[in-house]
């Protein structure tokens, strides 16, 4: 039979998925096993949001709509990226998708064969992978923990070069916990104008900040030009199985994003979409519960591994990840094996988030104060033991 393209081949399966099917077949099996590993609110989706839906079903929002978004909602976000992300957009500026989705869209969009793209490293699992099947080479950008693993722009300066094309910037970050501060989104931006490459910046984790404010950098100077801003309802609203988020940017970028939107997806479900338009609406006080909580389990959990020999941790500002050092002889992928195979602990090895993350493991603290402690306690004794 003939091979299947040399570019799906090149592709890594997840390993953030790969984790989460071993500990729900390890489960499966009949172990105990507390999962740190997780990249999604353990909270349920607030009720509003959910009621709104089955409304919107009820009422036939059942068919295809308009594949940039409905208008309502666009509008809604236009307004939305105006007031907190101080952007001057408009609807036109706004194509409704899928997060992950319109990080793909946006990567075939600008990127090709000859082209650089600098990803962050560490870095979310999805960017490189996403980078390999439009042709273009990525290139890690350092993000060092004595930075308070915010990008080195002495390392970007030393690689950007003029066939980089696009920068993909994550703040919050996944799976470091930075929030970058306006001095690096400057100096990324003024590297930005000078090199005339694109910033795709994924800011899904903007209403989890713990003390920092949260910056898009669409709104320094004239980088709205050359932003392509994505953010989503995953993570701020607890809406992970939903898939629906949106991304905004210059009139002609969205253009051609929703051709291609167009001929893949065609657009995202309307009943989600009424039910993302009550999010916004009437749910700002659900989302800063959530992130009250996640910010005293983060505070508890870092104490705890102050406590501890075996591992030390940057004090993320952001998201719900703790990335912490580990000490011990053993790669992060075998660590993280090893923790969930005899200690009935699942973290996500710091490899996956690229070669800058070895030596490291994430721990997610979207999971019960109990469970969390729990889990730290399994860590501390599987790392221990080695
Ligand atoms: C940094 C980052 N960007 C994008 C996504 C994708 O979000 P969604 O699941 O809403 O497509 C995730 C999900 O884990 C993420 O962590």
């Amino acid at each position: 039979m003939r091979q299947i393209s040399r570019r799906a081949r090149r592709i890594p399966p997840s390993a953030t998925l790969r984790i989460l099917q071993l500990s729900k077949q390890l489960r499966r099996e009949g172990h105990d096993i507390i999962s740190l590993s997780v990249g999604e609110p353990d909270f349920r989706t607030p009720e509003p949001i959910v009621e709104a839906a089955k409304k919107a079903l009820d009422e036939g929002y059942t068919h295809y709509v308009s594949s940039r978004g409905m208008p309502e909602l666009r509008d809604e976000i236009a307004g939305k990226m105006k007031e907190e992300n101080k952007l001057d957009v408009r609807a036109e500026n706004i194509l409704v998708t899928i997060a992950k989705h319109g990080i793909f869209m946006s990567s075939e969009a600008i990127l090709q064969h000859g082209d650089e793209v600098i990803v962050p490293d560490p870095g979310w699992v999805s960017y490189t992978p996403i980078s390999i099947f439009t042709g273009a080479r990525h290139v890690p950008l350092l993000a060092r923990e004595e930075d308070g693993f915010e990008p080195s722009i002495e390392h970007l300066t030393e690689i950007v070069n003029g066939k980089t094309k696009m920068l993909v910037l994550n703040t919050p970050s996944n799976p470091t916990g930075a929030v970058y501060h306006m001095k690096t989104l400057k100096a990324i931006a003024d590297l930005s104008e000078d090199y005339d490459f694109y910033v795709l910046s994924d800011e899904i984790y903007e209403k989890l900040v713990y003390g920092r404010k949260h910056i898009s950098i669409a709104s320094i100077g004239n980088m709205h030009e050359r932003t392509i801003t994505l953010n989503g309802f995953s993570k701020a609203y607890a809406m992970t199985g939903w898939r629906i988020g949106w991304i905004t940017a210059p009139r002609h970028i969205i253009d051609t994003l929703d051709k291609i939107q167009q001929q893949t997806i065609t657009c995202v479900p309307p009943f989600v979409q009424m039910a993302a338009l009550t999010a916004l609406r009437e749910c700002s006080s659900h989302v800063e519960s959530m992130r009250k909580e996640f910010n005293k389990r983060r505070v508890a959990a870092m104490g705890r591994v102050g406590e501890m020999m075996v591992l030390d941790a940057y004090t993320p500002k952001g998201a719900f990840y703790i990335f912490a050092r580990y000490h011990a002889d053993i790669n992060s992928f075998d660590l993280a094996e090893h923790l969930i195979r005899e200690y009935g602990v699942a973290v996500t090895p710091g490899g996956a988030f690229g070669p800058g993350g070895e030596g490291y493991i994430r721990i997610s603290y979207a999971n019960s104060m109990k469970n969390i402690m729990e889990g730290l306690k399994r860590i501390e004794k599987g790392i221990s033991s080695l």
